[in-house]
């Protein structure tokens, strides 16, 4: 088989140094296939969501949150872009219905195809922990600091940790800190693959 540049973006072993995608998220995107930088973006999307899991496993273990839908949930979240692949250079929002339509008809469950509709809408009423996570993922990524929504995954560690929020947010803060240090190395792993 040739290895295209959506292959490429898919293996890339870096820098940075990202895990692969959950084996059925490269099968759909493959199938679909995707733009290179939408495989690259989900690469890095999906990186900053399991170093948060990493970090969250110990420090709140009765944090009542599904890992695997955030993994997959990060690793898809974007997939209404190979429908909008405007979306991938410019603003909009029309990927986010069309990319849960998208997963809905390639047989992905409800529950694993919300992520596409709701990564962008998280002061919206009703989201779960799980749906906060990938959206904190998507902004971390290329460091941006996003307080209203950072407030209301601090408001779930608070409950889970037992703790004040100030408390929760002071361990959030550090973790992000982090992860958004690597935020450049992240945004040109994905400038080297082509949007089209
Ligand atoms: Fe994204």
């Amino acid at each position: 088989m040739i290895a295209t540049a959506l292959h490429r973006a898919l293996a890339d072993p870096g820098p940075p140094a990202l895990r692969p995608l959950p084996p059925r998220a490269v099968e759909l995107l493959l199938t679909l296939d995707a733009p290179p930088r939408l495989g690259a973006h989900l690469r890095a999307v999906h990186d900053v969501a399991a170093r948060l899991l990493d970090w969250l496993r110990p420090a709140y273990p009765r944090l009542d949150v599904d890992h695997d839908a955030v993994l997959f949930g990060a690793a898809t979240h974007d997939i209404g872009k190979t429908i909008h692949p405007e979306e991938l250079s410019g603003p909009g929002s029309r990927h986010e219905p069309a990319g849960r339509e998208l997963l809905l008809r390639h047989g992905v469950p409800a529950e694993l195809a919300r992520f596409a509709a709701s990564h962008a809408g998280w002061d919206r009423p009703a989201m779960s922990t799980e749906e906060l996570l990938v959206s904190l993922a998507d902004k971390i990524l290329k460091g941006r600091r996003e307080p209203g929504l950072e407030t209301l995954v601090v408001g779930r560690l608070a409950v889970a940790g037992n703790e004040q929020p100030w408390e929760a947010f002071m361990r959030l803060d550090d973790v992000l800190d982090g992860i958004g240090a690597e935020a450049d190395a992240r945004l040109a792993f994905q400038a080297r693959y082509p949007t089209g």
